[in-house]
């Protein structure tokens, strides 16, 4: 790895792996949330349309869950990293929950959407939302009663890759933490980041389907693993 004394811009990318130990189901893990569920019926488009009560469900019992849960170790020295790094620096997650704001990370870009958002898709308006929409409950800006998670399916474009590729541009620092890298565009982050000439890092419990591309890979558990790394990053 470069000194670190010559990093300056971070962008750090995280997946579900960094709110596994705050007791959020992983996706592709043994057990995880798509050997329960088929991702064609509850995260696309036409899964949506076939069958709306089925995936309003799905998102209402995960947005409840998330709200019983509580950021990890992983999340608040996140937290404390993007409070006190003086350079540039982006938490690009994938994941819905809210764990990095709760944690207190102020510069978070959700690029599959958000469990805590509703998105109306007659006004095009995302509203805070915590309770179901099994229910159609009315638009608050539109009275529309045609609310949807604001989470981005499969088929869909994940949000804001403009400013995404900006930061990645100008990071000399890529770090992934929690994620498997089986779902692209995030999954090649790290090669645009290579190709840049940033040094890239992996955070994660296994080796991912990526961890070849990174010039370092460090294997543990995301509570550990990343207090470890931002301490280092702060010393
Ligand atoms: P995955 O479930 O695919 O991968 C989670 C990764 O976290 C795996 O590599 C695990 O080894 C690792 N992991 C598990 N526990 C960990 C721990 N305690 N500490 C560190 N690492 C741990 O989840 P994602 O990569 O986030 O998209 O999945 C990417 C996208 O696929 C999700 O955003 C979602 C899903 O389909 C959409 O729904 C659009």
């Amino acid at each position: 790895m470069r000194d670190m004394g010559q990093i300056r811009n971070i962008v750090i990318l995280t997946g579900a792996g960094i709110s596994a130990e705050s007791g959020i189901d992983t996706f592709r893990s043994e057990g995880g949330l798509w050997e329960q569920h088929r991702v064609e019926d509850v995260a696309t488009p036409e899964g949506f349309a076939r069958d709306p009560d089925l995936v309003l469900r799905f998102y209402d019992m995960r947005r409840a869950a998330i709200q019983t849960k509580q950021p990890n170790p992983a999340h608040y020295a996140l937290a404390r990293l993007d409070n006190e790094w003086p350079g540039e620096l982006l938490i690009v997650t994938q994941n819905v929950d809210d764990l990095h704001e709760r944690a207190g990370a102020k510069r978070v870009l959700h690029m599959h959407g958000e469990h805590l958002t509703a998105w109306c898709p007659s006004c095009d308006i995302r509203s805070p939302w915590r309770a179901p929409l099994m229910d159609r409950p009315p638009c608050p800006v539109c009275q529309a009663r045609t609310l949807r998670p604001d989470v981005v399916w499969f088929g869909e474009m994940p949000y804001r890759m403009g400013e995404i590729y900006a930061a990645l541009r100008t990071c000399d620092l890529f770090v992934s933490i929690g994620t498997s890298g089986a779902v692209y565009p995030a999954a090649g982050f790290v090669q645009n980041a290579v190709e840049l000439g940033a040094e890239t890092l992996e955070l994660n419990l296994e080796r991912s389907q990526g961890s070849s591309m990174f010039h370092e890979t460090r294997l543990g558990p995301a509570s550990e693993l990343v207090p470890q790394w931002t301490q280092e990053m702060l010393r």
